[in-house]
């Protein structure tokens, strides 16, 4: 058989998200990871997050969900899931650092050890990534280092990339150029709109974030003694 259709075959059999993160054995912690979460939207991957841990895949107890905005679907879908929330509104705060010191005290109250940026909306600054160093990680929806910044899917949209994805990566004061953890592709179909490859984005961020998370925390266990007191 001529190589050019076996290729179609395989085309034919995968034709969406070819490329996927490679999950592998989830590890154990001992105690369980224990995370914070900050979120401004829907809440999806704070939903994955829950669900990766009620079903036994990543091996942590989620101890506090920080949202900024009073209207953010992440608290309501928090209440549901019976983890506990704290509404930290940005708009009270005048400087990013006011904002952020106030996260910095609610995560050491909840005695996190590591922090997840799940859709998190605002500019982080030194405050809070010093606060736990090398334990802030963050979601971005787009293969980094391209597309950084807002409407990420936009951006890919207007460039005509014909592969783009999502990331999780270490946070740094520069926005979304911290070291990568694990990432997926995605193709970009001739007919996506903002909505529609966002969506299929969104799909493999729910496997990716939880899989990125048990991967940091190797690293922060294996530094275990650097952990953040408060
Ligand atoms: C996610 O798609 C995430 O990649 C994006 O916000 C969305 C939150 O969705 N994050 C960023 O754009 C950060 N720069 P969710 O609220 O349904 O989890």
């Amino acid at each position: 058989m001529p190589a050019s259709s076996d290729t179609s075959q395989i085309l034919e059999k995968e034709p969406s998200e070819f490329i996927v993160p490679a999950i592998g054995a989830w590890p154990r912690f001992t105690p369980p990871l224990r995370i914070g979460i900050m979120a401004s939207g829907s809440g999806s991957n704070l939903e994955a997050l829950h669900k990766a841990t009620t079903q036994g895949f990543l091996d942590a107890s989620l101890r506090l969900l920080i949202v900024n905005n009073p209207n953010c679907r992440a608290k309501e879908r928090a209440a549901r899931l019976q983890i506990p929330w704290q509404l930290i509104d940005h708009r009270l705060h005048s400087t990013r650092e006011s904002l952020d010191n106030a996260l910095v005290s609610a995560f050491r109250a909840a005695d996190v050890e590591a922090v997840v940026m799940a859709g998190w909306m605002r500019i982080v600054t030194p405050v809070l990534i010093d606060a736990y160093p090398g334990r802030l990680i963050n979601l971005h929806p787009s293969l980094l280092p391209s597309f950084k910044g807002l409407d990420a899917v936009g951006q890919a949209l207007t460039a005509g990339v014909k592969i783009t994805g999502c990331s999780v990566h270490h946070v740094q004061a520069d926005v979304d150029s911290g070291a990568v953890i694990a990432q997926a592709a995605i193709p970009v179909h001739a007919n996506d709109d903002v909505e529609t490859l966002a969506k299929r984005i969104q799909r493999q961020e729910h496997r990716l974030l939880p899989w990125a998370t048990a991967l940091a925390g190797m690293q922060w266990r294996r530094e275990g003694h650097a952990e953040v007191q408060g």
